[in-house]
């Protein structure tokens, strides 16, 4: 059991990019495709930011195993284009599920906005609504995208 999920800027923790940009590519294989790995740790590099968007955030257990990852980011999301920022890439690693990796990253996610002055965050999910309302997030209306219904949360950071 994870006891405690420790969210880090990924700027502080550029070692995990490789690992994170492999579990992205596996758990988002229709969208990634041929996308070789190297692309994908290069998008990672550049949110690996600390006072700016795009910003990424990675947990790590007490032992500084690497946990999870999720950014923060203000490109259009194209099904829902006039909203933004978004929490993005919300992705916690197959043996630490359920155990609330994806809370800590959500909050650390607050807390990130809040010190950048972002009022309010979005998310659209279809596989994480337990989670987001958990976290005390608002879903507030539905898309559809790629055959699947999104449900679109917002929260406010202060
Ligand atoms: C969605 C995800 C981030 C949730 O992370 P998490 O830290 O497990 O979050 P939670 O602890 O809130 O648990 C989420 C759900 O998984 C269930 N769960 C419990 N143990 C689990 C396990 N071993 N494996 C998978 N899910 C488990 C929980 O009961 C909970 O279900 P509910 O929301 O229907 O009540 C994670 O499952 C994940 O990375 N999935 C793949 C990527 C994805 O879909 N990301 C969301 C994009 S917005």
């Amino acid at each position: 059991m994870t006891e405690v999920a420790i969210v880090r800027l990924l700027a502080d923790a550029q070692a995990s990019i490789p690992a994170i940009a492999g579990w992205y590519k596996s758990e988002w294989a229709g969208w990634f495709g041929d996308t070789p790995p190297e692309e994908i740790e290069t998008d990672f590099r550049n949110a690996a930011n600390r006072d700016r968007l795009p910003l990424a955030l990675a947990a790590f257990d007490k032992a500084s195993t690497l946990l999870g990852a999720c950014s923060i980011r203000d490109d259009p999301f194209e099904p829902y284009p006039h909203a933004s920022p978004w929490l993005r890439g919300l992705y916690v690693h197959t043996p630490f599920r359920g155990e609330g990796v994806a809370d800590a990253l959500i909050r650390a996610a607050c807390d990130h906005a809040k010190r950048l002055q972002i009022p309010r965050l979005y998310a659209a999910t279809h596989s994480a609504i337990g989670t987001f309302e958990r976290a005390g997030w608002l879903g507030f209306d539905q898309v559809q995208h790629d055959g699947q219904a999104l449900t679109i949360f917002a929260t406010r950071t202060g």
